[in-house]
């Protein structure tokens, strides 16, 4: 890279694993096992990076509106994921946060990743929030719920509902905005992702399926960003 990295913080919008597995004549589950399999290469491509914040979005709150079929193989696959990436998450100084509702999920995958949110809270080299069964207007209205009570019982002051004061109440509230947004798979919008925390970050689209998606690309995406002039939003 031939430009400063200012950059610390990706968030992605990791789509298309069901198309990559239709062009193949596969199921769309096999592309999730092959999306999934590029979140282990692309969290280590951002530690290589230089990146301290990687936030992903592995399942939206409008998924569990997929069939069900399809819901039970990315519930197994987490599983699996969970079950695998402790060790590997340990070896790269890893700390893994989760964001979403989590009360969504199995008793027991919740249990998961409390287990690796406890144990990887020391790391210190990437921060890999994955965002499950997560909506930002879910979020926000949690958010402001929680305000509300703080006012209606005298705990705090209308006059104290500051940016700050919001975003602390956010899943994200120790985590600083993303500097950079990826979607792949060629879609352009946002899907209830972020919304709060991506009001300055730089948008970068891309044709390329997530399973198919690498450092390369990723690379090349940073470079740009460091190419672009930001007014707001820097950390
Ligand atoms: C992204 O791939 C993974 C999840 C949303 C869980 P999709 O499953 O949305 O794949 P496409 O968009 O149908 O190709
Ligand atoms: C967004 O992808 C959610 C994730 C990548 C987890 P979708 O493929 O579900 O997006 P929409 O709902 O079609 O916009
Ligand atoms: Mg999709």
């Amino acid at each position: 890279m031939t430009t400063e990295n200012s950059c610390q913080h990706v968030a992605i919008i990791m789509d298309g694993n069901g198309r990559w597995a239709k062009k193949r004549g596969m199921p769309r589950t096999y592309g999730h096992k092959k999306g999934a399999e590029n979140v282990v290469k692309i969290t280590r491509s951002m530690k290589e990076s230089g990146i301290k914040f990687l936030t992903l979005y592995a399942f939206s709150t409008e998924n569990w509106q997929r069939s069900k079929d399809e819901v039970d193989a990315l519930m197994q696959l987490l599983n699996e994921y969970l079950d695998k990436e402790l060790k590997e998450i340990m070896e790269n100084n890893v700390r893994i946060r989760f964001i979403g509702e989590r009360y969504m999920l199995s008793p027991s995958i919740q249990e998961k990743m409390l287990h690796l949110e406890k144990e990887s809270a020391e790391n210190t080299d990437l921060t890999l929030c994955i965002a499950l069964s997560y909506g930002s207007r879910q979020e926000i209205l949690a958010a402001t719920q929680k305000i509300a009570q703080k006012v209606a019982s005298g705990k705090m002051d209308v006059s104290q509902i500051t940016q700050e004061a919001f975003s602390n109440e956010l899943y994200t509230r120790d985590i600083p905005d993303p500097d950079i947004l990826i979607r792949t798979s060629g879609e352009q919008r946002i899907s209830n992702y972020l919304l709060w925390q991506l009001a300055y970050t730089e948008l970068f689209f891309t044709d390329t399926l997530w399973p198919d998606f690498d450092k390369n690309e990723l690379c090349d995406i940073i470079q740009s960003f460091n190419k672009r002039e930001r007014r707001y939003g820097k950390n």
